[in-house]
């Protein structure tokens, strides 16, 4: 069994949606969902979906060994970042090198880096004049979206786009791609294996 954590901040649709992909396979377990934000709708949605959840704050991540030891007291193998806004502390990433990914609304390395999240991603590709935009998941390293590219997708950008409607098209490529590539990630890292 490959046990998961979701570290989510914000509404938690992807959250969702990777928890609906596997409900029904029997060899990948979401084990957590966690945040950084009480108000976060991921913790409502993990409520919804019996997802355990859990809540910390920036200093007990950052600052402690908490979050690790619960991690590792959990056994979780593979963590997953779905719209979750702190930078992973070293002393996770160490822990977990290669077995942390993350999606950003952008092709990265265009649009990405320090406060570029949400909809100011949307704003700086339509700002920018692109005429394509998508999505990225990457491994996770100590800078934001800075680590190894694994899968990007594509969209058009049209030139009536708002931030509404780019984000719209985001979140569909999102629902259809970050699920089965973290199947196919989980396949690669721990099923092939002799
Ligand atoms: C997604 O667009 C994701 O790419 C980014 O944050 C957003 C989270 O959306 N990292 P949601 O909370 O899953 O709806």
């Amino acid at each position: 069994m490959i046990r998961i954590a979701i570290f989510a901040s914000g509404s938690g649709s992807n959250a969702e949606n990777i928890v609906r992909h596997f409900i029904e396979n029997k060899m990948v377990q979401i084990h957590r969902i966690y945040s950084n934000n009480p108000k976060a709708g991921a913790i409502d949605r993990a409520k919804k979906l019996h997802i355990p959840s859990d809540v910390f704050t920036k200093r007990n991540f950052t600052e402690t060994n908490d979050i690790l030891f619960k991690l590792q007291a959990e056994k979780i193998d593979l963590i997953v970042l779905a719209g979750f806004l702190l930078l992973i502390p070293n002393n996770i990433i160490e822990k977990y090198t290669g077995k942390i990914i993350n999606i950003h609304p952008s092709l990265l390395p265009l649009h990405g880096g320090k406060g570029c999240y949400g909809d100011s991603v949307h704003k700086s590709v339509i700002s920018s004049g692109a005429i394509i935009s998508g999505i990225t998941i990457h491994h996770v390293n100590e800078k934001f979206d800075d680590g190894r590219i694994i899968f990007q997708a594509a969209c058009h950008v049209n030139k009536n786009e708002t931030t509404e409607s780019l984000s719209e098209k985001i979140h569909t490529l999102e629902y259809s791609y970050y699920p089965v590539v973290i199947e196919k990630i989980i396949q690669n890292l721990f099923l092939n294996k002799p």
